[in-house]
């Protein structure tokens, strides 16, 4: 070969590399960008939540982003939580009844997404199922629907419950509670106490995992081996405590094991409606819930029905596909941001917010804000001479901050917390809200900042202040209108 042809080779040879590259680079900006490229951590996962610098209108016509501090009702979605949901919304055909390729996709990643439940809280898939549910209340519902058998059967709350734990039992069946004390945790030793006085009777202890009220994280495991020592089953509500802690079934032991966990993924940052039980098989497959229709049963004729067994039974109807697939990738993008980061950062912020609202005065801060170790990011406060409701309202009005006010469906604990009497609380019956008492209550997510929390101090301060000065009336718990 020749110098000039040689010379020419080598130029067909760099323009054919350059075309490969170019085609390479090409292909790849058009390719969407892969979720699992991000890391996301503590510190980066605000750029993750959807809507956190949405403006909303203040009063004085203003716009400004949120400052949401009502995560304990419900957190926003994750932006990896809704490219899932959309990605696998091309996909997406009748999950256990279609004939379709998408039919079996979507069932497949159904029944996976069983695994992925189990696996986020360390249950055996050999000992341990779980069914999907709409929310906590819904689960705990139907738990208590298929567990209960008789209206005399006895079950152990404890006087920390969210309604939804204490009138799912209370409505079907015997309830006694156990007693917190005067800082609001729970006093083990009621727990003890009941057992031991009503021996072998109670059937099922059932008890939050974290308050949604003072945000105090329960030792379930400790209550599970009194529950097991007693001939009881564990019943723990995990609502609040899913986005904010690492959650085992296991125990140090297997007598400290939990029996049956119920959570939400809306509070987990999947706000598409759905939730799950976790329960041993042993037990689901001897029940069911009084929930009937189509996907529960194995044959229905004239007058007979053979139902399939746990963990179908429980899922009477076509599931909320878009709240599973969700669930299972907050459950992944939780797990990577770690939970002793998000507990870490809780704690600061808790931190922050507590020494602030010390600042101020006549401020009435609920449970131990010395000791604040075993509090999930929930702070919980009012003032003396402040009507919460109002309060409340004009942190929003003029403030743009989310706060909830109220008895947070834990009634009989923020009475209790409150000093309020269980005959002074009946009085409230027909008190419409602003006239019912309460308490603020701020909850923090993982992307919450402590730039946050000094803005949401100053609002607060000014809000105080020009209620005090501007604002003819001395406002207690119970105010005159
Ligand atoms: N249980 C939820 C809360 O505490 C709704 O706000």
């Amino acid at each position: 070969m020749n110098k000039k042809a040689r010379k020419t080779l080598c130029l067909l040879l760099a323009l054919v590399m350059l075309c490969t590259f170019a085609a390479g680079c090409s292909k790849k900006s058009e390719e969407p960008e892969q979720d699992t490229e991000v890391a996301y951590t503590i510190d980066n996962i605000r750029e993750y939540v959807i809507g956190v610098d949405e403006p909303v209108e203040l009063n004085d016509g203003t716009m400004q982003p949120l400052i949401n501090f009502d995560n304990a009702a419900t957190t926003p979605a994750l932006k990896p939580v809704m490219d899932a949901v959309d990605e696998e919304m091309r996909m997406y055909g009748s999950i256990g009844r279609g004939f379709s390729q998408k039919s079996n996709h979507s069932t497949d990643l159904y029944l996976e997404t069983r695994e992925t439940v189990l696996n986020f809280v360390g249950a055996d898939p050999n000992d341990y199922t779980c069914f999907y549910v709409n929310n906590t209340t819904d689960g705990l519902n139907k738990l208590a629907s298929a567990l209960i058998e008789s209206e005399d059967d006895l079950v152990l709350c404890t006087r920390i419950e969210h309604h939804a734990n204490d009138l799912s039992w209370r409505e079907r069946c015997q309830v006694i509670y156990a007693e917190v004390d005067e800082q609001g945790r729970i006093i083990y030793e009621d727990i003890e106490r009941l057992l031991t006085e009503y021996e072998g009777r109670v059937k099922y202890v059932c008890v939050t995992a974290a308050s949604n009220v003072t945000g105090y994280v329960t030792d379930v495991h400790r209550v599970a081996k009194m529950a097991h020592a007693h001939g009881a089953r564990m019943v723990v509500d995990g609502a609040q405590i899913v986005a904010h802690r690492q959650f085992s079934m296991k125990g140090d032991t297997p007598e400290e094991d939990i029996d049956f966990f119920v959570f939400s993924a809306h509070k987990m940052y999947s706000p598409y409606g759905s939730g799950a039980v976790i329960g041993p098989w042993e037990v689901l497959v001897k029940h069911m819930p009084e929930f009937y229709g189509g996907g529960i049963v194995k044959l229905v004729t004239d007058y007979d029905v053979k139902y399939k067994s746990a963990p179908d039974v429980y899922e009477a109807g076509s599931p909320n596909y878009p709240g599973i697939v969700g669930m299972a990738k907050a459950m992944e993008v939780l797990q990577e941001v770690g939970f002793d980061a998000i507990s870490e950062h809780e704690k600061i912020l808790n931190r922050r917010l507590i020494d602030g609202l010390r600042q101020i005065d006549g401020i009435i801060l609920y449970g131990d804000c010395d000791n604040i170790d075993d509090r999930v990011g929930v702070v919980t406060f009012n003032f003396e001479d402040i009507n919460s409701y109002i309060l409340a309202a004009r942190l929003t009005d003029t403030g743009g901050v989310a706060t909830r006010r109220g008895a947070f469906c834990a009634h009989p604990y923020v009475w209790r917390m409150m000093g309020i009497s269980d005959e002074q609380a009946a009085t409230y019956e027909n008190c419409i809200d602003m006239n019912t008492p309460g308490m603020i209550r701020v909850s923090f997510g993982i992307y919450n900042t402590e730039e946050e929390v000094d803005r949401f101090l100053e609002i607060l301060n000014n809000v105080v202040n020009a209620m005090r000065s501007t604002e003819n009336f001395n406002l207690g718990a119970e105010p005159e209108f």
